[in-house]
């Protein structure tokens, strides 16, 4: 008898198979004349060699991924991870009484803000010791690691919620920021005509035994660049609005993990 040997990925050869019968329908309705194809090839080219692969996809495709995974399912919505998480942030705890302060210098500028939220579960209970990892922007709209002189874990740090599913961070509000446009993701851009900012965002990853990782980010009601924003990454129910409180702004959103 012959044994059915089962090939090497199955997986990759139907995502492919998929991937050339919609380029084929694509091609048709487009009408691509070979100079086009080859313009095509030659910014896609420069796009591999300056790095900027995981940008452009971050801001075109990865929407797409998540509302094709996400959209109707029970739970908050995911949001874009980006191109600026990195791993390895510190271990955030609470000192001397103080609430928790996300990674920042002494005299960090910006706006001091207090994050609230509560994690819990589909089934509704609360979903106490989630490991909660937080990344955001600083008042000059940079990122640490990437393209501020700010120490590597600056803005950038993991805790867990307390026996209720609740956690608080002390941060500043992030600002909104515009993508790189020095490189091929700004050609593009200027071909299309679109602008390259976010909106200020902070950006959450969720763990917890026995439910789906939750990746997503947070915004803010009144940004002028919620309705355009360029990677499309604003959810209903991600946002949430800025209070005012005694010199300092107070910020709330609650998250409801997926059971796996
Ligand atoms: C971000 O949220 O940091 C991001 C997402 C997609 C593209 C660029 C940045
Ligand atoms: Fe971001």
């Amino acid at each position: 008898m012959v044994k059915q040997v089962a090939k090497k990925n199955e997986r990759v050869e139907e995502v492919f198979d998929l991937f050339i019968k919609h380029v084929k329908n694509f091609l048709q309705e487009a009408h691509l004349n070979h100079e086009e194809y080859t313009n095509f090839v030659n910014w896609a080219d420069r796009l591999g060699r300056k790095g900027e692969l995981p940008l452009f996809a971050d801001v075109f495709l990865e929407t797409h991924v998540l509302r094709a995974m996400y959209t109707d399912k029970p739970g908050t919505q995911p949001s874009l991870l980006g191109p600026y998480f990195i791993e390895g942030s510190p271990l955030i705890e609470a000192k001397d009484g103080k609430p928790l302060e996300l990674t920042q210098r002494p005299d960090e500028a910006g706006e001091v803000m207090y994050f609230s939220g509560n994690v819990s579960s589909t089934d509704g209970k609360p979903l106490a010791k989630t490991r909660v990892e937080m990344w955001q922007n600083d008042a000059s709209g940079k990122y640490s690691a990437f393209d501020s002189d700010a120490p590597r874990y600056n803005f950038r740090g993991h805790f867990f919620t307390d026996e209720n599913g609740d956690f608080t961070v002390k941060t500043i509000v992030p600002l909104p920021y515009s993508i790189p446009t020095d490189g091929p993701t700004g050609e593009f851009l200027e071909y299309t005509e679109q602008h390259p900012m976010r909106p200020a965002h902070l950006h959450l990853m969720f763990e917890a035994e026995g439910h789906e990782t939750l990746i997503t980010q947070v915004f803010f009601e009144g940004d002028k660049w919620l309705e355009t924003d360029v990677a499309d990454g604003v959810r209903l129910d991600l946002m949430t609005t800025l209070e005012e409180k005694d010199g300092y702004k107070v910020s709330s959103l609650d998250f409801v993990m997926r059971k796996n």
